[in-house]
């Protein structure tokens, strides 16, 4: 069946409150959107969609504290945010905090050459690597595509990794010694890279890395994806 909390725990209380912070057309097409986007898993065979409390993710890592819930990118944004973009395709796609995988299925589809998903929850990575055999049945994935369960701030950045992407996985704690690492890998390969940031509730912290020349607010179908740019 469709998933029908779309708009948390409390619909009424979430429909004033961004009415009152954002207008109601802001708020008509968030919900439209939301809507739109809750048959994914009915319409793809994939379990997606329904989200998990922090306290509820199951991992053995220290830094599960510092985690936010899981939650999926919505895809209609998601792809509409990539048209926009236009970005090179014979790159690597890499989801931080990959959760189920709805981003890992979408950007596979999309034609990134490979995609690489990190979770630190070993059922969120099963469940990962049952939709993507769901989704390949019903969609031609043409990425090269590796789920890999760990801590991400055990990830050792690839020269190919192009784009990152998050979706409000964890705090500045985490994000911090994330954006450590990658400055360290652009030190050692020096190359063009975009971080898409999904609901940019550290958007300060990326700034202050000093990492990123360029950056841009795209609002999409309802979704704020915030877009850092590291030029050469
Ligand atoms: C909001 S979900 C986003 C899922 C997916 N990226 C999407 O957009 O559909 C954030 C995910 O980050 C994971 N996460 C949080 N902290 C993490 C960490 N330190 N290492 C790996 N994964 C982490 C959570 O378990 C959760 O599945």
């Amino acid at each position: 069946m469709p998933e029908f909390r779309i708009l948390g725990k409390n619909p009424l209380a979430w429909w004033r409150r961004t009415v009152r912070s954002r207008g109601v057309i802001h708020a008509l097409r968030v919900a439209w959107y939301a809507a739109l986007d809750s048959g994914f898993d009915y319409w793809n065979g994939t379990d997606t969609t329904r989200r998990i409390h922090p306290t509820r993710i199951e991992t053995d890592s220290a830094n599960r504290t510092h985690s936010s819930y899981y939650g999926a990118t919505r895809a209609l944004p998601f792809f509409g945010l990539l048209k926009q973009l236009n970005l090179p395709k014979d790159i690597t796609f890499v989801d931080l905090g990959s959760g189920k995988g709805r981003v890992v299925l979408l950007a596979a589809e999309w034609g990134f050459r490979k995609v690489v998903g990190i979770e630190f929850s070993g059922p969120l990575c099963e469940i990962n690597r049952k939709n993507l055999v769901a989704y390949g049945r019903r969609h031609a994935l043409k990425a090269q595509v590796e789920i890999i369960e760990s801590d991400v701030t055990q990830y050792v950045f690839q020269k190919d990794d192009r784009v990152c992407f998050l979706f409000d996985p964890f705090d500045s704690v985490i994000l911090e010694q994330v954006l450590r690492n990658l400055k360290q890998s652009l030190r050692q390969h020096p190359r063009a890279l975009w971080m898409i940031y999904n609901t940019p509730a550290e958007h300060a912290v990326v700034m202050g890395s000093g990492l990123f020349q360029k950056w841009q607010c795209h609002w999409v179908r309802g979704t704020e994806f915030f877009v850092y740019c590291h030029v050469l």
